[in-house]
């Protein structure tokens, strides 16, 4: 057998970005040890900081260098004096679109011993999947504005969905279902948007001809909003649009114990480019330098990266070492976690190297 090595590019980013990812490469190592493979993680000054410094926010070069990775791991990127759209459009979304990462994979899984603010649920409840489509829909960049700045301003956003686009997302999703309780749901809004509405509720019932065993629902976003706080059991793979799915994801970081635990992985399943695994939550100015950012959501993704990478052993190593540490935190966020982002960070460390 030969020598499984992964080439990993590490953008940290700013804020909190750079502690928390520390520690997901804290426990990469401890992962990789244990596992029995080697990578090497290669630093990539992008984010805010380079912008205000430099002007630059993703030099054509510096792409070409990370199109050569196997996986990307990104902390968090913003600071309060880049104009907003700055860094997600010119850093995040053309990450996005040019390598095709069209999945974003976001679970909402309830850990034991993870204070939730829905009162009653327990983790048995409360294990969603949601893939949302990550390329298209009104985050696409279509339309205009017209007579900008004056009373008769016109602002147009459109909404792109493609057959392509929406089959793509779908049948990952189906895909996925079948590996869990193969259940899918869609959620959109057809009563309301019904050209592209239509287009994916179409899409996913005749996809179901082929995933006879997988069970297909549909709620529109809003009650879906409703369900997943009510009576989240009844979601395994929910699969959505891209505005509809960054809204219910942060949803579902709340319900699972909020942004400190939230993780994502934004894929492009045929491996044409490297996948881009980051926490949900952003570089939080607020708290930057106190030691107080929950790494979870960090070490998390880096466990949805090794599994991407087929180090599975690794990735539920990590995943369960996270866990364990769970129960030991008295808050999930701020000064009161039981510890630094740090110390934390060489618990979840220690778990996974001694486990
Ligand atoms: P945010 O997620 O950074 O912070 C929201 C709130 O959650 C803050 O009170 C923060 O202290 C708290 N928080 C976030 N992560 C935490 C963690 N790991 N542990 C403990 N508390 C945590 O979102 P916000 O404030 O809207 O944005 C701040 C900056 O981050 C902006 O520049 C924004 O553009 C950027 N951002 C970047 C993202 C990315 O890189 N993918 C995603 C979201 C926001
Ligand atoms: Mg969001």
């Amino acid at each position: 057998m030969g020598e499984r090595r992964h080439r990993i590019a590490v953008i940290a980013g700013d804020g909190i970005g750079p502690e928390v990812t520390a520690q997901a490469l804290k426990s990469m190592e401890a992962a990789a040890a244990r596992c029995g493979f080697t990578f090497e993680a290669n630093r990539y000054d992008l984010g805010g900081e380079r912008y205000l410094a430099t002007g630059e926010v993703l030099p054509d070069s510096v792409e070409e260098e990370l199109a050569g990775h196997d996986a990307i791991l990104l902390g968090a990127v913003g600071t309060p004096d880049v104009p907003p759209g700055v860094l997600e459009r010119g850093l995040l979304l053309r990450l996005r679109f040019d390598f095709e990462l069209y999945v974003n994979l976001r679970p909402v899984k309830l850990f034991p011993g993870v204070p939730t603010p829905i009162a009653g649920l327990t983790p048995e409840r409360c294990d969603m999947l949601v893939a949302r489509e990550n390329t298209e829909g009104p985050y696409a960049g279509t339309g205009g504005t017209l007579r900008k700045g004056t009373a008769a301003e016109v602002a147009m956003q459109d909404s792109v969905n493609t057959r392509f686009g929406v089959e793509r997302i779908v049948r990952f999703g189906f895909e996925q279902a079948l590996a869990r309780r193969r259940r899918l749901a869609l959620g959109h809004k057809t009563n309301v948007l019904i050209h592209s509405g239509g287009l994916w509720h179409r899409t996913v019932y005749e996809l179901a001809e082929q995933y006879p065993d997988v069970e297909v629902d549909y709620a529109h976003v809003d009650a879906m909003c409703l369900y997943m706080v009510n009576s989240p059991e009844q979601f395994d793979v929910i699969v959505t649009d891209n505005l509809f799915g960054d809204i219910i994801t942060d949803l579902g970081a709340a319900i699972q114990g909020g942004m400190g635990l939230a993780a994502s992985g934004n894929l492009n399943p045929e491996r044409n480019y490297p996948s881009l695994f980051e926490p949900v939550h952003g570089s939080a100015p607020d708290i930057t330098g106190r030691g107080w950012a929950n790494p979870v959501a960090a070490v998390l993704s880096a466990a949805m990266c090794l599994s991407h990478l087929g180090e599975n052993e690794a990735a539920e190593a990590v995943e369960d070492a996270a866990a364990a540490v769970l129960p030991t935190m008295e808050a999930m966020a701020g000064p009161g976690m039981g510890g630094t982002t740090d110390s934390l960070g060489d618990r979840i460390a220690e778990a996974v190297a001694g486990g």
